[in-house]
């Protein structure tokens, strides 16, 4: 086991009717913009419950975070928020709303413009903020990261500020999520643990199984999901799942390797595609290009997770692989790049940034520009 520090200020509210307890968790008096995405939860009653509970606060509202914030949007917030003086935010919505308002919050209390604080990668200053989740998958509702787009450059970076004050979970919000965002969000979730587990094995034997126990439990309910979305238990499971698999639990003294997200960052910014979809395209690439550096740890997983206990070790990494890839398409998902019609001149492009970024993804490092793009180019 490494070394580690670990603190998560974060409060979990969970269950039925929780958005109800809103008025009761953010402090008297305050002025609280509250930041949505494109309007789902005026829909599903969600934005109806929230204004309730915020009857007593003077508010001001945000709409319009798009899937993937943009800094050309959050710029617009930053002002509206500065013009009116707010000092509390309340992001109501899917990871893209939370993130979004995490740069809010910074950008709130900073002179220049917003991106420099993306590029620079972090910023301590933030007004205090809260979420009402309505997507499981980021885990944005208890971590202190963001991952912020710009349009104009197809740039996208992960940002880190502040951990939520408080988090308002109620599985029943998340019965009108369409399919495809359900199946995205249990790929992004189960790549979550895949990023702090798939290292090395013998770090941490609690860990480790922590980790599986999130994996097993997402390749035990996404198939019921499948046959029934509005079933209170699994999408409480879910949603558990998700939030758990982020924020910071999972993690402690453990190696870890992002590369699998920094490859789907650029897969999402240069052609649009979904965040949780990226990685259920990379990840089988990743897996296959590391297989000797991960090959202990995937057997591990192999046998733990799905079951696989036969054959050679090269043959059971195999059959881990190909389960892995099975679980993504059993959720509805596609699983190589030309199924999306994402061709070479993306690959090049991915490897070319970078190169030029000079980046050393992986726990010993080994994920530079040539190593991204063989993952590449086994998912094809
Ligand atoms: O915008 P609205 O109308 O609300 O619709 C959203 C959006 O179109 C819809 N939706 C959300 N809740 C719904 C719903 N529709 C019906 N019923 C509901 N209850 O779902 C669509 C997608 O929402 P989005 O917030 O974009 O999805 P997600 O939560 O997957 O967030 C993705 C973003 O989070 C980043 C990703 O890179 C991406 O930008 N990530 C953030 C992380 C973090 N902060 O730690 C880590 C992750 O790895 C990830 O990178
Ligand atoms: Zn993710």
């Amino acid at each position: 086991m490494n070394n580690f520090s670990f603190q998560n200020p974060t409060k979990l509210i969970m269950g039925r009717g929780t958005i109800a307890e809103l008025g009761k968790e953010i402090p008297a008096g305050k002025k609280v913009m509250i930041t949505f995405g494109g309007g789902s939860v005026k829909k599903n009653g969600v934005y109806d419950q929230v204004k309730a509970a915020l009857k007593d606060f003077r508010t001001v509202e945000f709409w319009g975070i798009e899937p993937n914030p943009a800094i050309e949007t959050l710029r617009k917030a930053i002002a509206l928020g500065k013009e009116e003086k707010v000092d509390f935010l309340l992001a109501v919505g899917g990871g893209s709303v939370i993130d979004g308002t995490k740069l809010i919050s910074a950008g709130l209390l900073y002179e220049g413009d917003a991106w420099d604080l993306v590029k620079k990668g972090s910023s301590a200053l933030t007004v205090p903020l809260a979420t009402v989740l309505t997507l499981p998958a980021t885990g944005s509702e208890m971590n202190n990261g963001a991952v912020i787009s710009c349009h104009e450059t197809k740039e996208k970076y992960p940002f880190y500020a502040n951990f939520p004050v408080f988090s308002i979970l109620d599985p029943q919000v998340t019965f009108t999520l369409p399919a495809h965002q359900i199946a995205c969000g249990i790929a992004d979730t189960f790549v979550h643990v895949i990023e702090q587990y798939l290292t090395k094995t013998g770090e941490s034997r609690l860990m480790d199984r922590w980790a599986e126990s999130i994996l097993q439990t997402l390749v035990e309910i996404a198939p019921k999901i499948r046959e029934n979305k509005e079933d209170y238990q699994l999408m409480a499971d879910f949603m558990m799942s998700a939030t758990m698999a982020l924020n910071g639990f999972i993690a402690m003294g453990v190696s870890q390797d992002w590369s699998t997200h920094m490859i789907g960052h650029e897969l999402t910014a240069l052609a649009g595609l979904t965040h949780g979809h990226t990685l259920a395209i990379v990840l089988p690439g990743t897996m296959q290009v590391l297989r000797k550096e991960k090959g202990d740890k995937i057997i591990q997983m192999g046998e733990r997770v799905f079951g696989v206990t036969e054959g050679t070790h090269d043959e059971r990494i195999d059959e881990t692989i190909r389960r892995t890839e099975a679980f993504f398409r059993s959720l509805g998902l596609t699983t190589r790049l030309g199924e999306e019609h994402i061709g070479m001149e993306i690959v090049d492009e991915i490897e070319r940034r970078f190169t030029e970024r000079d980046v050393h993804f992986g726990e010993d490092g080994l994920v530079d520009g040539k190593t991204a793009k063989e993952i590449l180019m086994k998912v094809l």
